[in-house]
């Protein structure tokens, strides 16, 4: 796979990038512009070397359908103040008009196209959707980690076109830190794995129980393992058709709860804690005597990786377990622990105390690190090699 920093011959060549600007969008207003300011590097380097920038990335899931609410419109504008410069933006996806938009370019400008999720074909991977982007650019530019899971055209079909194709900083710098977790990593090598469903998690638990020395299991998918174990658990959430599938996993390396907080509703106002969750009961949160073994535990890895939270963090009553093991983690990374930490929730319950900065690296992909972790590579970076 070419890296940006083996590209030579940049002036005046049309690039097609692939960015993820699905961020967070409510009443017209982008809430959270970390994805666009993580693309910066790459936008700014080939601009200041005279390329022409065609910029292509999803929001939501319009699947096929024009949805005012999903335009990339705001992007376009808050890249443009980024930047400190014009940013065009392109309604038309393809075709005549996109063209005639690009023959205007000057060197270093920037051109964002409409919601690439618009085009029917987009999510079909379609061949004749990818010809017509083809027909765009002259270079093609990965800088998307966090949707190359996705077997799309404009990170899959798309760049098996071009002959000349890079993976931009910010995609080098996802697979380099993940890479790092796979490829031997000092040990102990822990991973805390939360969240709501087994479904999301069950094929990262297998690739990482080969790996790990231990994987630590809360949030709701560790009920699932409590009814394994014929615990009772309430009301909490099941993924029933998973019980099996636990029941086969090796259990010396897997630490559950070993208690929870329980309450009438995820939005309750009180909990109480227990060992198990008495019926017209769920569980929201891993408890106490848990906060403490998982502590205990991350205190002794070497290298760590935490994906989904302990429990439903945006009801403070049940917040504790996700903060306690987001403040841990970043604790040890001071003091030289390796920590990778991935997934929208995980991420914003970090932002959240403002540790970000502490985490050795926060990967911007929530589905997409989960599925290099499980096979190795990304559709989207398989078609850039
Ligand atoms: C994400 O937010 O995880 C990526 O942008 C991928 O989005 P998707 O799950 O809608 O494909």
């Amino acid at each position: 796979m070419n890296t940006l920093n083996k590209i030579t011959d940049v002036k005046n060549k049309k690039i097609f990038i692939r960015v993820d600007f699905n961020v967070p969008i409510k009443e017209g207003k982008i809430t959270d512009d970390t994805r666009i300011k993580k693309a910066i590097p790459t936008i700014e380097f080939l601009c200041s070397r005279g390329a022409k920038l065609i910029l292509a990335s999803h929001l939501g899931r319009p699947k096929g359908e024009r949805k005012p609410e999903l335009s990339l419109k705001p992007c376009a504008e808050r890249l443009s103040e980024l930047m400190k410069k014009e940013v065009k933006f392109s309604e038309e996806l393809y075709g005549e008009g996109v063209k005639k938009i690009i023959e205007g370019m000057k060197e270093g400008d920037i051109l964002l196209l409409e919601n690439t999720r618009f085009a029917k074909g987009e999510e079909k991977d379609d061949e004749e959707l990818a010809k017509k982007w083809r027909e765009l650019a002259d270079i093609y530019v990965n800088e998307a980690f966090s949707a190359s899971h996705r077997k799309h055209v404009s990170v899959h079909a798309l760049p098996k076109l071009f002959s000349e194709k890079y993976a931009g900083f910010l995609l080098e710098e996802e697979i380099k830190n993940i890479s790092k977790l796979l490829k031997e990593p000092e040990r102990p090598f822990l991973a805390i794995l939360g969240g709501a469903k087994v479904k999301d998690k069950i094929g990262v638990i297998k690739a990482l129980i080969e790996k790990c020395d231990k994987i630590l299991i809360g949030g709701g998918m560790a009920f699932t393992f409590w009814k394994a174990k014929g615990k009772k658990i309430g009301n909490s959430i099941l993924d029933e058709t998973f019980i099996e599938e636990v029941k086969k996993l090796p259990e010396d390396r897997i630490i559950l709860p070993i208690d929870v907080k329980y309450g009438d509703s995820k939005d309750a106002e009180e909990f109480e804690e227990g060992k198990e969750v008495p019926d017209e009961k769920a569980g929201f949160d891993i408890g106490t005597k848990t906060i403490n073994i998982f502590k205990e535990e991350i205190f002794k890895g070497k290298t760590i990786f935490w994906n989904g939270p302990m429990g439903v963090f945006e009801n403070e009553v049940f917040a504790k377990g996700t903060y306690e093991i987001a403040r841990v983690l970043a604790e040890v990374s001071e003091k030289g622990a390796f920590t990778v930490c991935g997934g929208g929730e995980t991420v914003t319950a970090i932002k959240k105390l403002n540790l970000e900065e502490k985490i050795s690296f926060v990967s911007t992909g929530g589905g997409a690190s989960l599925e290099f972790i499980e096979k190795g590579t990304l559709p989207g970076i398989e078609a850039l090699e």
